[in-house]
């Protein structure tokens, strides 16, 4: 059934690529063939080596904060993906670093004085990447980033010192740019409800030190203004991807710009959900006198981009990156090794397809 649903979206991804055609998406094109490569080189290790080789491989994954909606999605598929490889529940220890890096650091030292074969690091700050490879790669164990980028002179480290490090995860300057384009594509008329001859918008967005959050705030405006629409930034405010968070910021906004607000950016749906509440409590209404978009497609957002209480999201494909991070352990594990740098692609989501991916997804 994933299959299938994977297929799914490889067609629709195709085709928002299609649509998209602009010159920064050919790299993307490249990195999803890479990713099929790598992903079937796993299938092929892993089936070459059994599973019974697995069964007695540890796996350590530390998870920035259990309590983010979008990385619970990621690490339930992940544990069930795991296993479905042939590694052994109890091998499979995944931990909470409380959104703080001391508490992630030393779960990292336990790992290694425990001894596993293979870590998955979601690092609560990718600016920690150096010291975590540094230690990681020391005790000769080799690692896979997830979710949060580090840098690319990090990156670059791996490559120039051979190290078994790699990342996986998707390119958030092109969620940026798919939410930037749902919305320029709505076209002046409907957009400039004041008159003003510029798009009014405010932005929320994510942890800051979150390459996902500096892209996706910056990618979604260079839509617009590629699309030759003028922009105007009424306050741009961290909400640190928490729904409410961006409840208080976006009530607050609507409080101090009123009908000037036509546009709500949020760097994902947990703080568009949280910008829906206060748009509702201030009696606004998406579609008609507003316009909402999110990224990551949680249930709850399809089901408001549905209903047409939010304009659209951008799928953020926890499957496809939960189990190329898996495959790509198993490539460490049975000697098949991996680029460094693992990609996949973001779908768009409208009121055309968010049936079709909430189905998916559920
Ligand atoms: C997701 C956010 C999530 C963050 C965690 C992003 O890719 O879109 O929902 O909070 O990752 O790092």
């Amino acid at each position: 059934m994933k299959r299938k649903a994977l297929s799914l979206i490889l067609a629709l991804t195709m085709l928002a690529s299609l649509v998209a055609g602009c010159g920064s998406k050919k790299e993307e094109t490249t990195e999803t063939a890479d990713t099929t490569v790598a992903a079937d080189t796993a299938d092929a290790a892993a089936d070459a080596t059994g599973d019974s080789d697995l069964a007695d491989k540890k796996v350590g994954v530390c998870i920035y904060q259990f309590s983010d909606n979008f990385m619970t999605l990621f690490r339930t598929e992940l544990q069930s993906y795991l296993e479905s490889k042939g590694f052994k529940a109890e091998n499979i220890k995944i931990v909470d670093g409380a959104n703080d890096q001391a508490t992630q650091s030393g779960q990292i030292d336990n790992f290694i004085t425990e001894g596993v074969d293979v870590l998955i690091i979601n690092p609560v700050n990718s600016s920690s990447a150096a010291t975590i490879t540094d230690k990681v790669v020391a005790a000769n164990i080799p690692l896979v980033y997830i979710n949060r980028e580090p840098d690319a002179a990090e990156e670059q480290r791996w490559a120039d010192e051979n190290m078994n490090v790699t990342y996986v995860g998707c390119d958030a300057r092109q969620s940026g740019t798919f939410q930037g384009e749902m919305i320029a594509e709505l076209g002046m008329d409907k957009l400039d409800m004041n008159g003003n001859g510029k798009v009014d918008y405010i932005m929320v967005e994510g942890d800051p030190e979150n390459v996902d959050a500096q892209y996706r705030t910056e990618f979604s405006i260079k839509a617009l203004e590629e699309a030759g629409l003028t922009v105007n930034c009424l306050t741009d405010q961290v909400g640190n991807w928490q729904q409410d968070q961006a409840q208080q910021i976006v009530a607050n906004a609507l409080g101090q710009y009123g009908n000037d607000i036509e546009v709500v950016f949020c760097n994902n749906d947990s703080m568009a959900m949280g910008a829906l509440q206060a748009i509702q409590a201030a009696g606004r209404t998406v579609g008609k006198d507003i316009y909402l978009v999110g990224v990551d497609a949680l249930s709850e957002a399809l089901e408001a981009v549905i209903a047409g209480n939010m304009t659209g999201t951008v799928f953020n494909d926890h499957f496809s990156q939960s189990h190329s991070a898996a495959d790509a352990a198993i490539n460490y594990l049975t000697g098949a090794g991996n680029e460094h740098y693992i990609g996949c692609d973001y779908v768009k989501v409208t009121q055309d397809n968010a049936q079709e991916v909430l189905d998916m997804v559920k």
